[in-house]
């Protein structure tokens, strides 16, 4: 290691580099910024009875690989929700890329919620607990983007691959900013919306930092993408028969919901992806 000056320069250089809230997000409700001990930029979601907040990104990006550290809210999250995800905005016909916090009562498993919307169809949940509290520390959760499949990772670990079938429907045509938000889902995350929140328990708090974004932008009319150097890092990316293993894994022990095993949701049938994998 460097001397004491070359190691405080390091750190300044780190957090100026570190500041991508404002840089980056338009913000919502009631967002705080802090720093860590590193340095690095905190960005805190707060949720009261009054309202949520979120941070969401000005620029659009089409495909690329988006990464956050999140540390949750802390004891009885019930009925909150967390999210780090992707959006081409509201609408019908519009597509999204979800990773949703369920909370839960003090002591009870969140789940993560992952969801792929393409042209207005979003019913495409996968559920999983975490193996660990994710309130206790952060942890990185990430999404992979590109014209071949989704990634979903939770740390190291793949968690899901949703892959492009040729003919089915597949986020790919339209940019999407990328969003962070807290609110009350009360009649929905916590056992099917039986447990709501506990407002004395508020204001909730999620913390976010260490965002990254190596992804794509539109680059106008009738040209292609424009991309930062070494885009194959992702772009290529599909999951290796190690990583096949962990999906393989966390669903045999983690997974909680499959909407390619509700019956009573697609009484007409499963969706085409459900049966080629
Ligand atoms: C919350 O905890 C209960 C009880 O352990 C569990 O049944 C439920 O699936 C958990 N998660 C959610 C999101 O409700």
């Amino acid at each position: 290691m460097a001397g004491r000056a070359a190691m405080s320069a390091a750190v300044a250089l780190l957090a100026a580099a570190d500041s991508w809230l404002y840089e980056e997000f338009a913000t919502e409700g009631n967002v705080r910024v802090g720093y860590d001990a590193r340095g690095q930029q905190v960005a805190s979601l707060l949720l009261d009875r009054q309202s949520g907040a979120a941070f969401r990104s000005r620029q659009s990006y089409l495909y690329g690989q988006f990464s956050v550290q999140i540390k949750l809210v802390p004891g009885n999250s019930a009925g909150t929700v967390a999210s780090f995800y992707l959006s081409s905005g509201d609408g019908p016909g519009h597509d999204e890329i979800d990773m949703e916090f369920m909370g839960n009562s003090t002591g009870q498993p969140v789940a993560l919620n992952t969801n792929v919307w393409a042209n207005g169809d979003g019913k495409k949940e996968q559920q999983f607990y975490l193996w660990f509290d994710p309130a206790a520390d952060y942890h990185t959760y990430t999404i992979i983007w590109n014209d071949r499949n989704i990634i979903f990772k939770v740390d190291d670990l793949f968690l899901r691959c949703f892959t492009r079938h040729a003919y089915l429907p597949y986020p790919g045509a339209k940019p999407m900013a990328v969003h962070a938000t807290l609110w009350d889902g009360s009649y929905w995350a916590t056992e099917q919306g039986r447990v709501k929140v506990d407002w004395s328990a508020a204001p909730f708090v999620v913390s976010y930092r260490g965002y990254l974004a190596d992804a794509c932008v539109p680059a106008g009319d009738g040209c292609p993408l424009s991309c930062p150097a070494g885009t194959d890092r992702w772009m290529r990316r599909q999951p290796s028969a190690a990583e096949q293993g962990t999906v393989a894994w966390a669903r045999r022990n983690y997974m909680h919901y499959d909407y390619c095993q509700d019956g009573w949701r697609f009484p007409q049938g499963f969706p085409a992806e459900c049966s080629r994998g």
